[in-house]
């Protein structure tokens, strides 16, 4: 029962007993300034999170916020998904996004979320095989641990086993294969060496099911997730053995995409062709929802020409919304036009070296890795074994505590803050992790078995392979 002290709002990430107990809470943002946001108690945060890593531009980015303010002056609504007709900001905006993207992408479809775009890779991949006369190549591929988002197919995709569990039975036919093992590779092999290595869990899935009932592998280029990325040529095998396989090369850019990473997308970075590429996140700086799939032109052309009775079933009301095509577009705007990139490189240095003395100084932290302004750093206790979640929750409540709002995944605290944040911001992030590490720390003798790791990508290798086929 609703009483005046409670709250309705389901937090999506919290057991509700913990959260939001009091109507008049504090804890709820009003107000956002560049990389800080204020509660209504009047606390300003610097959000090291970015939202949830998708407000790369800060909370008031003059000329983000006109472009909305002028779209919805004009045309405030309008579908893409029936008939003939679009508005003229969402044609505009796929020209010009497709002319930023790797060549060989050629068309676009948006979407509002990154868990619909993974879904609608994966749905239109099976469906490409279905009306070219290969209705039985329905297999995908992901590795466990990646994030792909939620719901239906995007669950299936994501390498979580513990939310399998939780909403089996699953959308059939995804198979997991492990993600590269860098910066622990169990044969201890180095990074430069074991990238035929890693591909090659790929390569013998592909000769054990056979490669005529796989139509796709999804992979990150980075996988937020821990912050894991493959040996240097990595993704460059995975999609050489897809190509030469005839199996889509799915790559989703929704974190690592427009900037986050250094570049507009981190494949096209590394010059690794995509047939399909997903991006969302910061794709529209986080104000307005949007996702897109983007096909090579050989994808586009093989459902060019079909029966109108049998076209791609999948869209949604809001895809192509005006709102986010103007956001997409002021984004792409000001990546072009401002110095960001050189920013994300300037701040994304800095951290690097502040968080690679702190690691000099906190033994508790195991390794520090990332890219432009994404960052993981690692939690062991001295036993070896990562830390576990109640200690990495209790790192994250002490540093909102202290005016930093962070992330974790697994035994990685994750630094992603806005690409508009300053020198002085930067700093603050390093300064309030290593005095909330040093306070832990001190404890943790008293945490005893609490501090241990339980997680699930320690208890992954039966779990996946309980999903193999
Ligand atoms: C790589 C990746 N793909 C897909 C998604 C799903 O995006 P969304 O949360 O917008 O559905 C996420 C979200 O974190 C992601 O990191």
């Amino acid at each position: 029962v609703l009483t005046p002290t409670t709250h309705a709002l389901w937090h999506a990430g919290m057991s509700m007993h913990r959260f939001f107990l009091d109507a008049d809470d504090g804890r709820f943002f009003v107000e956002g300034h560049g990389a800080r946001v204020r509660d209504r108690a009047g606390r300003w945060y610097l959000d090291a999170r970015s939202s949830l890593w998708n407000v790369t531009l800060g909370y008031d980015h003059p000329r983000l916020l006109r472009a909305l303010h002028e779209q919805v002056d004009v045309l405030p609504s309008m579908q893409t998904i029936r008939f003939d007709r679009a508005s003229a900001v969402a044609a505009k905006y796929a020209n010009r996004l497709c002319a930023a993207l790797p060549e060989n992408l050629t068309h676009v479809r948006f979407g509002n979320t990154g868990s619909q775009v993974t879904s609608a890779a994966v749905l239109l991949s099976r469906y490409i095989r279905k009306i070219h006369g290969e209705p039985d190549r329905t297999g995908v591929v992901a590795l466990n641990s990646s994030w792909h988002g939620t719901g239906g197919l995007a669950t299936a995709l994501t390498g979580e086993p513990d939310m399998h569990e939780l909403q089996a039975p699953l959308v059939p036919d995804v198979m997991h294969i492990d993600p590269p093992h860098c910066p622990r590779c169990p044969e201890g092999a180095p990074p430069d060496e074991c990238a035929e290595h890693c591909a090659a869990e790929l390569s013998r899935l592909l000769d054990r099911v056979g490669e005529q009932r796989v139509t796709a592998l999804i992979v990150e280029p980075l996988m937020g997730t821990r912050v894991i990325e493959g040996p240097p040529g990595y993704l460059q095998r995975l999609a050489q053995i897809c190509h030469e396989r005839g199996v889509h090369f799915i790559v989703d850019e929704v974190t690592t995409g427009f900037g986050r990473c250094g570049d507009l997308t981190l494949s096209g970075a590394l010059g690794v062709q995509a047939d399909m590429m997903l991006l969302g996140k910061g794709i529209s700086g986080g104000y307005v929802p949007l996702a897109a799939l983007a096909v090579d032109e050989r994808i586009y052309q093989s459902v060019f020409d079909v029966d109108p009775a049998r076209i791609f079933p999948h869209g949604s009301t809001t895809d192509g919304h005006p709102l986010a095509m103007a956001a997409g577009l002021a984004v792409l705007d000001i990546l072009a036009e401002e110095d960001i990139l050189e920013q994300v490189a300037a701040r994304g240095d800095q951290l690097r070296r502040g968080l690679a003395e702190l690691a000099g100084r906190q033994k508790v932290i195991s390794d520090v890795r990332g890219r432009g302004l994404l960052f993981g750093v690692e939690l062991t206790g001295s036993d070896g074994k990562p830390l576990g979640p109640a200690f990495l929750e209790a790192v994250r409540r002490e540093c909102e505590n202290d005016g930093v709002l962070l992330n974790y995944t697994g035994n990685c605290v994750t630094l992603v803050p806005p690409f508009v944040l300053t020198r002085r911001e930067c700093d603050q992030i390093v300064e309030t992790l290593d005095a909330v590490l040093a306070r832990l720390v001190g404890q943790l003798e008293e945490w005893g078995e609490e501090s241990a790791g339980n997680w699930a990508w320690e208890r992954q290798p039966e779990a996946a392979a309980a999903t193999r086929p």
